[in-house]
């Protein structure tokens, strides 16, 4: 559950922010107290939260559209994520419609607070749960500079140092991450068959591996973050093998059998170190490799990766390690 959701809903419950006819809500997560609510529309952009939205009983859209006189907002963590989000909630709202979004207090509440205070030129501010709702209603007199600058934190750009496309939020926008780096500087160049790349973000292994193997015959992608994917899906046009996305959580197995998989998993919950997460991704991994398959990772070295690929009865090795990094190549190989 998001740390604020509980934040954002209160002031509601307790009757001093008004509950309209219809509601919008972006980074939407399911909770009992919404279930009172006349007609909530989610937006949600990680699957497995927006599946926990529909198991729910919510309507979800893809693309949040029309005007509507409450928009709800649950920030993502970068400062980029949170004010575009206020700008795209702004843009959603009919005129003297209510903006209502909640942070906690270490997220930085205060400071997007004072962020959304100075474009609004008024809010009503209520503090719960070591965390502040803040809501500020659409008039004609917010600051329109400030507007225009947070609509571009709201949509995909092209990031100069690396020339990909990548929007705030999603993983690693400013820079190749080190880890996938030292991977793709290890593939293999003789690659052949199909290829799937698990937890593919924007797109950056799945790039690299078609470049150096031109014996790739389709690339399939899996990742669980829309707008990544979305990027994936500008950042992989050059190539001209069949390209597949598919918006999965991998924890949940994949459907595809593969000749090869990259993949640099994920292996935080939150804030939190999650082992668990990287491990699903190597079973989803073992379990859609075909007989002879090959399995190309990356993770930091510190995380006990192989006695879950023992486990899994691939064959592996350490191809590279440094630091912080390592890579591993392991194989189904053939019965005897
Ligand atoms: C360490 S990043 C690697 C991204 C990309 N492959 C790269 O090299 O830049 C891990 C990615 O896994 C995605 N992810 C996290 N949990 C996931 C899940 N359960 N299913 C699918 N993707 C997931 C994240 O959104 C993130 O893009």
């Amino acid at each position: 559950m998001h740390p604020a959701l509980e934040t954002l809903l209160l002031p509601f419950s307790k009757g001093e922010f008004a509950v309209p006819g219809r509601a919008l809500f972006l980074g939407a997560e399911p909770h009992p107290a919404l279930k009172e609510w006349p007609e909530v529309t989610g937006w949600q952009p990680l699957k497995q939260q927006a599946e926990a939205w529909e198991q729910a009983g919510f309507q979800r859209v893809d693309k949040p559209e029309g005007k509507w006189p409450l928009v709800m907002v649950l920030p993502g963590k970068s400062r980029e994520e949170a004010l575009g989000g206020f700008a795209r909630a702004y843009d959603l709202l009919e005129e003297g419609g209510a903006l209502v979004a909640a942070m906690t207090n270490t997220a930085g509440a205060s400071r997007f607070e004072k962020d959304l205070e100075e474009a609004a030129g008024g809010i009503t501010s209520v503090q719960k749960h070591k965390g502040r709702c803040f809501r500020a209603i659409k008039t004609a007199g917010w600051n329109g500079e400030t507007l225009a600058a947070w609509r571009k934190y709201a949509e995909p750009r092209r990031e100069e140092s690396t020339g990909f496309i990548v929007e705030a939020g999603i993983f690693s926008i400013d820079h190749v991450d080190p880890g996938s780096a030292m991977l793709a500087e290890h593939l293999p160049t003789n690659l052949r068959g199909s290829a799937a790349d698990l937890g593919a973000g924007w797109g950056f292994l799945a790039h690299a591996a078609l470049a150096l193997n031109p014996g790739l015959k389709a690339m399939h992608l899996y990742e669980a973050d829309a707008r990544a994917l979305d990027c994936a899906r500008q950042n992989l046009t050059g190539h001209a093998v069949p390209l597949e996305y598919h918006w999965h959580d991998v924890t949940a197995g994949i459907p595809g059998k593969y000749e090869n998989i990259v993949m640099n998993p994920p292996f935080h919950s939150g804030q939190v170190t999650d082992i668990s997460l990287g491990r699903a991704f190597l079973r989803a991994a073992s379990d859609a490799l075909r007989t002879g398959g090959r399995l190309f990772f990356v993770a930091n070295r510190q995380l006990p990766y192989e006695p879950e690929l023992e486990r899994l009865g691939l064959v592996w090795r350490k191809v590279a390690e440094d630091s912080v990094y390592k890579v591993i190549f392991a194989e189904r190989r053939m019965l005897r």
